[in-house]
């Protein structure tokens, strides 16, 4: 896909969702499986605004903490996040949960800064209804640039890090499933919903059989 398309599907993405929501594609369409193209200032300031913003509205509504760009169809590598956190106090002292103040990624990359991984159930807003656990770096460096071209260069650690390694993957064409301990997959529907309330999954990993990352 040519970057005048990719122009071309947001202005209309724009202009179908108004003030509204946009539609988020679900697992099995290709753009969540490509490469997302790097962003390159191809909307004007006021177009970026606007999708930003929409970006922003369409995760809020869903509920969730992050949004990449491929998950409202669009194959450009900029994504959205902000967690307010859930206010369940043990959960997020155990998986370091402290608040994401809302920002902009684009054409984010990172990389790990120590050797220690951690595991906790992750779901993702295009696999509706199911979680997994995930073994996701402690600690990042997250290099990209903001909405306004700035860049920056930035340590995540805790659950904010595993926000920016999930969103900066869809950018990939890589979902979280691919990563994810298989046997751990939990309908958030049925009985699969107690465990995204266990802080460490130790349970789930005993009942399911799985091995906690
Ligand atoms: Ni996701």
């Amino acid at each position: 896909m040519n970057e005048a398309r990719v122009r071309d599907q947001a202005l209309r993405l724009l202009e179908q969702a108004g003030p509204g929501l946009a539609p988020i594609v679900q697992a099995g369409d290709p753009v969540l499986r490509a490469v997302a193209r790097p962003y390159d200032g191809e909307l004007a300031a006021e177009e970026l605004d606007a999708l930003l913003a929409l970006m922003f509205r369409t995760m809020e509504a869903a509920p969730g903490v992050g949004l990449a760009a491929p998950q409202i169809g669009l194959g450009w590598a900029l994504a959205v996040v902000q967690d307010p956190g859930v206010g369940l106090v043990e959960l997020e002292a155990v998986r370091e949960r402290t608040p994401l103040a809302p920002r902009v990624l684009v054409n984010p990359r990172y990389t790990p800064v120590e050797d220690r991984t951690v595991g906790f159930y992750e779901g993702c807003l295009s696999v509706e209804g199911y979680a997994a656990v995930v073994a996701r770096h402690h600690s990042v460096r997250l290099v990209g640039w903001d909405a306004h071209g700035v860049p920056f260069d930035e340590v995540f650690t805790g659950w904010p890090a595993r926000i920016v390694q999930h969103e900066t993957d869809h950018l990939g064409g890589v979902l979280y499933i691919d990563k994810a301990e298989i046997r751990s997959l939990a309908a958030s529907a049925g009985w699969g919903g107690h465990w995204a309330l266990e802080p460490v999954p130790r349970t789930a990993a005993a009942e399911l059989g799985f091995t906690l990352p």
